[in-house]
């Protein structure tokens, strides 16, 4: 991700949290300054020095007090936090606020909350203040000082979604999306079940550039071990077969404008689900009957006034003949086509190469990059298509 920010830090949360902030700031490849609070008490000083913050962020520190109008402009994001309610209040009245709103940035404020008291800011007091755009954090989940108790603050995650949101063009907006990812599990009996080697990847990336891009997303996903995606305006809809997800994709589909199926849904389940364990017995082979399931891209083609319909391909041969059939078959707007036995591609790789059909254009081959960058060319495309 590209953007420059500049972080101030306050107090004690300084040590752990606004470090460790600073370094996954930097790992996602955000030009990264900080200008920590410094004044006789607990200040970002008090608790992690000016070498060690220049170290971390790879820039020397900004002086607080020289923050001006100019200092604040040559930033795309002001990550003010966290920051206790006093320093808060600084920035919020008087040289530092005509600063800020002269620059014109955004402004991601994190306020921590001791456990058991009130928050400590009013969102709508602070946005009336703060230039457009701006977004206030606060409470959360218990993070520990160490001997010096614990505070309530956001998961790192969601700040880092924030950013990202933040430093992103909201090209989505006012765009409501469905994405499906992962594999399905489909039960035999309490113990066992059939799936696929899909991990979600392709699926989150997707769900994530469009919801930091400024979608409404529903991410109907099956069952992973990758995190699911933390961003305000995505909802998480975990399901575990391929007839559960075709239930919520069937309940939500008509209140959506886009839907992606990236989903690698099994074709079939087993015809019943046995109640106790399948004992083995004396048996050298076992026969299992399997019915087709719903196929849920197929069912949304065939609806009369259906969102715009993007299927994938995984496909080991014949990639592009195989992958118009799925394109004419199941009546898509758009297939991602991918060759499965390629280098860098399919399932449980960090990089994927897709060629896009489309029913009235020439594929269109994207390059082989990071599923991120992957996922954010496709919604390019898709965008331009709508
Ligand atoms: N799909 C679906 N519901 C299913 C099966 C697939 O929605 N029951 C969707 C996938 O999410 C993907 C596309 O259909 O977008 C894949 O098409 P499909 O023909 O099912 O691919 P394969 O399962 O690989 O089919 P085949 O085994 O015939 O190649």
């Amino acid at each position: 991700m590209a953007g420059r920010i500049l972080i101030i830090p306050d107090g004690p949360a300084s040590l752990l949290y606004a470090t460790e902030l600073v370094e996954r700031l930097r790992r996602r490849k955000y030009s990264v300054q900080v200008a920590p609070t410094a004044y006789d008490g607990p200040s970002a000083t008090a608790f992690v020095s000016e070498l060690a913050w220049a170290a971390l962020s790879g820039h020397p520190c900004r002086a607080i007090e020289a923050l001006d109008e100019a200092a604040f402009r040559e930033q795309d994001l002001i990550l003010l936090g966290p920051v206790s309610p006093a320093v808060h209040s600084v920035f919020c009245r008087g040289k530092a606020l005509a600063a800020l709103q002269g620059a014109n940035r955004p402004v991601l404020a994190l306020l921590p909350q001791v456990p058991g008291e009130p928050l400590p800011a009013s969102p709508q007091d602070f946005l009336s203040l703060m230039p457009p755009g701006s977004v206030l954090m606060q409470g959360g989940i218990p993070h520990s000082l160490g001997a010096l108790g614990q505070v309530l603050l956001p998961a790192l995650e969601e700040v880092l979604g924030q950013v990202d949101r933040l430093l992103t063009r909201q090209d989505y907006e006012g765009l409501r999306v469905l994405v499906t990812a992962g594999p399905t599990a489909e039960d035999l009996d309490p113990v066992r079940f059939l799936t696929n080697r899909s991990t979600g990847k392709m699926g989150f990336a997707l769900a994530r550039d469009a919801a930091l891009r400024g979608a409404q997303v529903l991410l109907v996903h099956g069952p992973v071990s990758l995190p699911v995606p933390r961003l305000p305006n995505l909802t998480p809809i975990p399901v575990r077969s391929a007839q559960e997800m075709h239930r919520e994709v069937m309940k939500h589909w008509q209140e959506v404008r886009l839907a992606i199926l990236a989903a690698a849904v099994a074709d079939f389940q087993p015809l019943h689900c046995a109640e106790t364990k399948i004992k083995k017995g004396e048996a050298q082979e076992l026969f299992l009957p399997l019915k087709r399931t719903p196929d849920i891209l197929a069912d949304l083609g065939a609806r009369e006034k259906r969102p715009f319909l993007v299927g994938f391909a995984a496909e080991s041969d014949d990639v592009e003949a195989n992958a118009q059939l799925k394109l004419r078959k199941k009546h898509c707007d758009l297939i991602c086509a991918n060759d499965i036995r390629k280098p860098g591609c399919g399932f449980a790789t960090d990089t994927n190469q897709v060629t896009l059909l489309a029913p009235d254009a020439p594929p269109l081959a994207l390059p082989l990059k990071e599923k991120s960058e992957v996922a954010h060319a496709i919604l390019s495309e898709i965008l331009q298509r709508l």
